[in-house]
């Protein structure tokens, strides 16, 4: 699967991943999940220089759920003490690659020392412009939403909108994504076909890319095949294909 057939004026603008499967991967070779979700880390790696290399402007990693909450407190543990030395190690080449650093979901829940690190990558990285990465760490998409709802409400209460005002754009403007365009293509690896509370009003209209690949052994070329099947379809947003044409 070559870079050569990827069509470079039809680089999504947006790639949401959804990265499973470091258990199995790490099970399958008789050792603990541990060392799967530090084997990802390569892979997280590998796809963010290929994003660059491809001219992708954002990319959103699914990296933590608010269901991963109910996860046995040593994985969890172990999964945020990695967060942070990854973030300790990265935060130079993600200046030296120009890559703004963003996150979405609810960094209060986060212990207090990865949280304020994690605001002060946001900082130092903010004046980037290559490609965005942002990681959706303690995310759900239903508690995005529950959020939305009443920031929104509280401003139809405060006469700062008027509730026959509110539309998409409105929704859209309010929730942890609004300074990013629309998913168009979201991956899933490990052969889960499912969303697990990920961006739900985002993926509207994303085209959806499942592989049995576990994250940890996900490359480059498996990106390229992603990209290529998504430049195959045709989105036609409702309307026919001769109108597409
Ligand atoms: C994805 O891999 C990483 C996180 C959810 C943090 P998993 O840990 O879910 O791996 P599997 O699904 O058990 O193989
Ligand atoms: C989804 O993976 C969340 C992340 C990749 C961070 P899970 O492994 O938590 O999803 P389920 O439980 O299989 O749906
Ligand atoms: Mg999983």
């Amino acid at each position: 699967m070559s870079l050569k057939k990827i069509d470079k004026n039809k680089i999504p603008q947006h790639i949401a991943v959804i990265m499973d499967g470091n258990g199995r991967w790490a099970k399958k070779r008789g050792m603990k999940r541990e060392k799967g979700h530090r084997a990802g880390r390569k892979s997280v790696k590998k796809i963010v220089e290929s994003c660059i290399e491809l001219g992708i402007k954002n990319l959103t990693l699914y990296a933590f759920s608010t269901e991963n909450w109910n996860r046995p407190k040593l994985e969890i543990d172990f999964l945020m003490q990695l967060l942070f030395l990854s973030l300790k190690d990265e935060l130079k080449s993600l200046n030296k690659n120009n890559i703004r650093f963003e996150t979405i979901g609810n960094l209060g829940m986060l212990p207090k020392k990865i949280s304020t690190y994690l605001q002060k990558v946001k900082n130092e990285t903010r004046k980037n412009s290559k490609l965005t990465l942002t990681l959706a760490l303690s995310y759900g998409s239903r508690s995005e939403i529950v959020d939305v709802v009443r920031e929104i409400s509280d401003k139809v209460k405060n006469n700062i909108i008027s509730s026959k005002n509110i539309d998409e754009t409105v929704i859209n403007n309010h929730l942890y994504t609004r300074n990013l365009p629309d998913v168009d293509l979201l991956i899933r690896t490990s052969g889960e076909k499912r969303i697990s509370n990920f961006l739900l009003w985002q993926i509207a209209y994303s085209e959806l890319y499942f592989t049995k690949k576990l994250w940890p052994d996900f490359r480059k070329k498996d990106l390229y095949r992603a990209i290529i099947s998504y430049q195959n379809r045709e989105r036609r947003f409702g309307k026919t294909s001769e109108q597409i044409k």
